[in-house]
């Protein structure tokens, strides 16, 4: 862990800001746009031109949509970012931008699940193979590049099982054979993690996550180098995505807090990682900032700090006990996505969606997210409910 640049909490704090352009007003109001008029043909022409620059159409983005992906790409040191519906949304984008039929893609087995289900059951329809790899392959990911493999996909750490990618290793086979790295950084943020810096050529945020922080928008962001961006934003509008303006708005605001917030929740997460690992009922940890961790040294070397997601796999006990312990969690809530400020915990199973790499743990594992509130109450949360875990398995043996 170290401390954040002063360059990026600067970037935090202003990047995308133009106050002199809203009337002196701090945050870039939220604009609703459709139709957007043209005094005169010739300025509709000049704006057809080059559609990409300036307010055109709202589909194409209004002044809130850009002020929140030039902060985005100024903090992962990209040319550009383009704002998506959602952070599946943003993957489409990417793959689809470059995948064509007969093409190839390596995609790592600890991937968010959805990701599967768009290469096997979407793109294989338009005759794209995907073949998954075990994320710790590293250099020998040259191995399963074939001649017609167009991208390598990773996730790193992945949200489910937290294994740490060798990033630049994985990145130098891959442009020695001419393919793309597409990498989803929504664990790390653009604060603690630089994939551009470490050879990735395409950057995906869940904006929905971190950026946004308060579990009320739906968000994606992807950020490149120029070659790659303008393609991205056409394939995006042809497939009639555009980022919703509130939206926008909130992960601008979000991201002037996201310093602070994430040292929070890493400080909480690692807290709370440390306490599981000392209990009788717990199996393994998963989170790369622990020294133990398969994945230390890499994070150690990538990675300045680390977000308040990790997993936990417990030992073995009965599905009614595990159940005992969920269904009465006070603080930890039980729901999908993360990165709000709220604990969550969520029974995982990580057996049904890799292939290429099986889990092989036999207890249950659990993903949690280290929320704002104070330590001892998500501690004394966590231990009524290996209480009732406790009190069922008494029950039921
Ligand atoms: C790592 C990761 N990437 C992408 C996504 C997709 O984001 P969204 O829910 O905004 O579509 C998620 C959602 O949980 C995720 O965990």
């Amino acid at each position: 862990m170290s401390e954040t640049s002063s360059d990026d909490l600067t970037l935090l704090s202003h990047a995308g800001n133009r106050p002199a352009d809203h009337h002196g007003i701090i945050n870039p109001p939220v604009y609703h746009a459709s139709t957007v008029l043209f005094p005169t043909v010739a300025a509709l022409e000049a704006s057809l031109e080059d559609r990409y620059s300036h307010v055109h159409y709202g589909r194409y983005g209004t002044p809130t949509t850009f002020a929140l992906e030039e902060a985005v790409a100024a903090l992962e040191g990209g040319e550009k970012a383009i704002a998506l519906p959602s952070g599946l949304a943003a993957i489409n984008v990417a793959l689809m931008s470059f995948l064509d039929s007969g093409d190839h893609i390596l995609v790592s087995d600890s991937v968010y699940a959805p990701v599967r289900t768009l290469c096997d059951r979407l793109l294989s329809r338009f005759g794209i193979t995907a073949t998954y790899y075990d994320p710790l392959i590293g250099a020998g990911i040259a191995e399963l590049i074939r001649p017609n493999t167009r991208i390598v996909y990773l996730e790193s750490p992945g949200s489910l099982t937290f294994e740490v990618q060798d990033v630049p290793a994985i990145a130098a086979a891959a442009h020695a054979a001419g393919a793309l790295v597409v990498l989803d950084n929504t664990w790390a943020t653009p604060l603690f993690q630089k994939p551009l810096r470490h050879g990735v050529d395409i950057v995906i945020h869940a904006a929905t996550k971190y950026i946004v922080g308060h579990s009320d928008a739906m968000l994606g962001i992807i950020v490149a180098a120029k070659p790659h961006w303008r393609a991205m934003k056409s394939c995006g509008h042809a497939m009639g995505f555009a980022a919703a303006p509130d939206d926008c708005y909130l992960a601008l605001r979000g991201l002037r807090t996201l310093d602070v917030r994430l040292r929070r929740h890493e400080a909480n997460g690692l807290a709370l990682a440390r306490w599981l690992s000392g209990r009788p009922e717990v199996a393994r940890l998963l989170h790369p900032a622990l020294p133990g961790d398969p994945g230390h040294a890499l994070w150690r070397r990538d990675f300045t700090g680390a977000s308040g997601l990790f997993g936990v796999v417990l030992k073995p006990c009965p599905p009614a006990a595990l159940d005992a312990m969920l269904d009465g969690m006070k603080l930890f809530g039980m729901g999908f996505s993360w990165g709000g400020y709220e604990s969550l915990i969520l029974p995982v199973k990580p057996a049904r969606v890799r292939s290429a790499t099986p889990w092989e743990e036999d207890g249950p594992t659990l993903r949690v997210h280290a929320g704002l509130e104070g330590v001892a109450d998500q501690i004394a949360d966590l231990e009524a409910g290996f209480a009732r875990l406790a009190a069922a398995r008494e029950a039921s043996s």
